[in-house]
Formats: structure tokens, C-alpha cells, sequence
């Protein structure tokens, strides 16, 4: 029989995201960062090639990668609205894990399917922090498909690319609700 764990689902049901702009300190501490990344890197894996690795973003991290973002527009003339938008993300961050996808093998698991897993563990790692009533935020933006960026500010080797920066921290303001997909519109039940 199956034993359900409906708290599991409710959580499930109801949980979003909190505007990265609205996450403050206190963040949780480095034996929580621990437990949750323990819980982020449990996730399905063909193959078991573990093709992804974290990078924890403390404030004085985030205030460097938020210098180099201001660089990083100037030098590839990105609009200034996105720029100052890159530069928030991370000047007003309290913490962020960023996932990192380190391909591996692909003549035996196709390179979707690695990707896939990464997908699977920025949503673990953002589901586990918010279980635990911290505001959570995946953000990415330009500056994570500048292979300069990635070298210079993350320390990236060049087959490596970033899945999600995941944002944690205490939600300064209840997040807003926005529209769901209606399941039945997306869902198909064929009959044989
Ligand atoms: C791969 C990925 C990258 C994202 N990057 C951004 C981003 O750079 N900026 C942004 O405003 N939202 C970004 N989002 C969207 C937010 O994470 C999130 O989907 C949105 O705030 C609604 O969250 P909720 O459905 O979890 O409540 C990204 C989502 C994914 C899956």
C-alpha cells in the first residue's frame, strides 16, 4: 500500500517563488547549505555521471560578481536596463547557490538527458530551502552565457555552463501569487 505523505504534496501544491529583490538576511547557515545541497544532488541521474557540481555565492562573492557584471555589460555594450538588472541580482543577494553542469560522457547518456538532471537538482535544491520556509529565487540572465563572466567571476572550465543560480534568503515581502496552467489543458488521456 502506499504510504502517502500529504504535507509533502500541499507543500507542493502551493509553493513559489519569492522576487530575488525581496530576499534578505538571515540565510541559512553552512551546515543547512550542507543538508540542502545533500538533498539538491539527490536527484534521478542516468548513468550515475553526477554531471553537475555548487558554488556557494556568500555576500562578499555576490558584491565581486556584481562588479564584474558592470564590467562584463560595458565591454559587450549590453543594454543598460539589463545590466543594472544583472547588477542587482547579485549586489542585493544575501546568498546563492550556483548549480554548475560539468557534461559528462555522451556517447553513453545523451547530453539532454545530463541537462535534464541538472534542471532536476536546482529545483531540488530550490523545493528543499523553501521546505524549510526560506524564499527561494533561480535566476540565470545574460551574464551566465558570457564565457568571460563564467571564467572570470566563477572560475568555470570551458565545457562547464550554469543550470540556475538559486537564491536564498528571509522574504522581506509575501511573494505574489501568479497564474497556474490549467492541468487539464495540457494533459491527454489516450484510450488504448
Ligand atoms: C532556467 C531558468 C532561468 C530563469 N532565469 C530568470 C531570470 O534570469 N530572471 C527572471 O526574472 N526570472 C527567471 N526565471 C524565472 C523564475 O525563476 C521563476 O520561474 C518565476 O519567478 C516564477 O516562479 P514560481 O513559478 O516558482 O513561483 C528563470 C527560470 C528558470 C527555470
Amino acid at each position: 500500500m502506499p504510504e502517502p505523505v500529504p504535507a509533502v504534496l500541499d507543500f507542493l501544491l502551493a509553493r513559489r517563488s519569492c522576487p530575488a529583490r525581496t530576499l534578505t538576511a538571515p540565510v541559512p547557515g553552512r551546515d543547512e547549505i550542507a543538508r540542502l545541497i545533500t538533498a539538491a544532488a539527490r536527484v534521478p541521474d542516468h548513468g550515475k555521471l553526477g554531471p553537475w557540481r555548487f558554488i556557494v555565492l556568500t555576500r562578499p562573492v555576490l558584491d565581486r560578481l556584481a562588479g564584474l557584471v558592470e564590467e562584463r555589460g560595458a565591454a559587450l555594450e549590453v543594454e543598460d536596463r539589463k545590466v543594472a538588472k544583472a547588477i542587482a541580482q547579485y549586489r542585493d543577494s544575501p546568498l546563492a547557490i550556483a548549480v554548475i553542469f560539468v557534461p559528462g560522457d555522451t556517447e553513453r547518456i545523451p547530453l539532454i538527458e545530463q541537462q535534464l538532471s541538472a534542471g532536476a537538482v536546482c529545483m531540488t535544491l530550490l523545493t528543499a530551502a523553501a521546505s524549510q520556509g526560506w524564499g527561494t529565487n533561480w535566476l540565470t540572465g545574460w551574464q551566465v552565457y558570457d564565457r568571460d563572466f563564467l571564467r572570470d567571476g566563477l572560475g568555470l572550465a570551458d565545457h562547464e555552463s550554469v543550470a540556475g543560480v538559486i537564491h536564498i534568503g528571509t522574504p522581506s515581502a509575501r511573494p505574489p501569487e501568479r497564474p497556474r496552467p490549467d492541468p487539464a489543458a495540457l494533459t491527454s488521456w489516450p484510450e488504448a
